[in-house]
């Protein structure tokens, strides 16, 4: 996903301002855009008020909506429908590999506690990757009122306008984002580690939805941002708004982000938030 010496995806140079970009990349982030825009709609306008547990995943704190697996259905639709040969990979159990070399990856609702108990903090995260390398990333976030997208070397951009990440900071004055998975074990040594990085940084925040947390390091709303445990939906495309808005993302040092770790933040903070993590053991159980 990565290159490991820079954190940055090698891509075409050349950026539009604007957000315009040509050819097939255009025409992914038109689908994605609008995939995502009716994902958001339905997940806004269709939540019940008394939400049914739909299924229980790793834990019962993992709720599946019914709404989310609704979510999943109308965005795999609508892009089935406008790209039939495209591979799946989604949250709720999208999965073909598709004849294109093109495939989608979709969480419908990243922040599924969030959107449970009526707090803001969710969106719909759609990616289209070829050979892992994410092309296109769309984070829509229905009640921020935000839409935040990226095409790779075309640049980050929340609601149509440019998005830079924070220029780096002391760690010690940084504001640091991170988060926990479902499993009670994974989540005593994530505590752990967060015991050990609150004394050395300005404060922490767990937003709840990593796609959400991922555009706001490129939305310079978080100087950094560190997970443990997250999957190829929850990642893809705010990793690559983080990248297109200036940040380097990663995982252990010389490794690309994935499930092992996830860091995220400008040159000259990543570097040193990285060794930290990796030496407090944030990248194991
Ligand atoms: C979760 C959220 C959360 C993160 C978890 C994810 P979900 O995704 O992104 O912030 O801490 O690791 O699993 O279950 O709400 O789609
Ligand atoms: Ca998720
Ligand atoms: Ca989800």
């Amino acid at each position: 996903m990565t290159t490991p010496a820079t954190g940055r995806e090698p891509g075409p140079t050349g950026s539009g301002a604007d957000g315009a970009t040509g050819g097939e990349h255009a025409e992914l982030l038109g689908i994605a855009l609008a995939a995502a825009h009716q994902a958001g709609v339905l997940l806004r306008d269709g939540r019940p008020a008394d939400l049914e547990v739909a299924a229980t995943k790793t834990s019962p704190i993992d709720v599946v909506t019914e709404m989310d697996i609704a979510a999943e259905k109308l965005i795999t639709s609508h892009i089935g429908r406008l790209r039939p040969a495209d591979g799946f990979l989604g949250e709720e159990g999208a999965s073909s590999p598709g004849s294109s070399g093109l495939r989608w990856v979709i969480d419908p609702l990243d922040g599924t506690v969030n959107y449970l108990y009526g707090l803001p903090s969710w969106a719909v995260s759609i990616a289209v990757e070829r050979d892992g390398q994410t092309l296109v990333g769309v984070v829509e976030a229905p009640m921020r009122g935000e839409t935040y997208h990226a095409v790779l070397g075309h640049g980050a951009f929340v609601n149509g306008r440019r998005a830079h990440c924070r220029r780096a900071t002391d760690l010690a004055q940084s504001l640091v984002g991170t988060g926990f998975g479902y499993l009670a074990e994974r989540r005593a040594g994530q505590a752990e580690v967060v015991r050990a990085i609150v004394p050395r940084v300005r404060d922490i925040r767990r937003g709840g939805a990593a796609a959400i947390d991922l555009c706001d390091v490129g939305c310079g709303r978080l100087d950094a941002y560190y997970e443990r445990g997250l999957n190829a939906w929850d990642l893809a495309a705010g990793a690559l708004f983080a990248r297109e808005a200036g940040a380097l993302t990663g995982g252990r040092p010389g490794e690309p982000a994935s499930g092992e770790l996830v860091v995220a933040a400008p040159p000259g903070l990543f570097e040193p938030l990285q060794e930290l993590l990796d030496d407090l053991g944030a990248w194991h159980d």
